[in-house]
């Protein structure tokens, strides 16, 4: 079953697909409209407004702080009862150097605060953070997949393996569309549509 969605799509790889295009399409025009230089920098308060902008068509949830516990793999992201005081903390993380901003982004991903579309969001947050610390943003044309997910992965126990990669990847381009682009395909996952388990905890809303 496909989770439950705007357009009443009940096929999971159709969801996928529709969902896939039309954040593009939406990331797209943040870039061509310039509404990313309107965005509060490094702070949940900005990830929530690309996330909306992002996923409004497709999800009620856009915006909106998951409400259920979800985990990848072996790890669980951060449970809902401390996510509000997670995302606080991560408001208030240094982000001038390098280092700092990935230590911030592995946090976000960590805290992984929507219930779908964690990493293209994160990742445009990322750019975000880094085009206006360093006047520099990830080329992700050249982080290849599987590495920055096996990076991602690891990051919450050490992060050396992520900032590596994405360092090898600053490009000063940062008003090129392509560059940008690259970081939002939708498939920085191995294969098939990449799903969460979930915990259900009270459904307040
Ligand atoms: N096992 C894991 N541990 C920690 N982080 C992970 C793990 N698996 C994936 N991630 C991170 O979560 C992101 C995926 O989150 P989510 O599916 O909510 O977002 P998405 O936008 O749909 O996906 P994608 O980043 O694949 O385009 C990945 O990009 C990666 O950064
Ligand atoms: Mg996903």
């Amino acid at each position: 079953m496909a989770l439950e969605n705007k357009l009443n799509i009940t096929d999971s790889a159709e969801l996928a697909r529709v969902e896939e295009k039309n954040s593009k399409q939406k990331a797209l025009e943040l870039f061509e409209k310039k509404l990313l230089d309107t965005i509060e920098v490094g702070t949940f308060s900005g990830l929530k407004k690309i996330h909306s902008y992002l996923f409004n068509d497709i999800y009620y949830f856009a915006g909106n702080m998951r409400t259920v516990n979800i985990a990848k793999g072996n790890f669980r992201f951060a449970p809902v009862i401390y996510l509000e005081a997670a995302l606080k903390n991560i408001d208030n993380m240094p982000q001038s150097t390098f280092d700092e901003i990935i230590e911030k982004y592995v946090e976000m991903n960590v805290a992984h605060p929507f219930r779908e579309g964690n990493g293209r969001s994160t990742r445009i947050w990322l750019d975000c953070i880094l085009k206006k610390e360093l006047h520099q943003v990830i080329d992700w044309s050249k982080v290849d997949k599987e590495d920055y997910l096996l990076a991602m992965e690891r990051s919450p126990i050490k992060d050396v393996e992520i900032k590596v990669l994405l360092k090898s990847a600053l490009t000063d381009k940062i008003d090129d569309r392509q560059v940008y682009m690259k970081g939002i395909d939708a498939s920085y996952h191995y294969e098939g549509y990449n799903t969460y388990s979930i915990e259900k905890i009270n459904e307040e809303n």
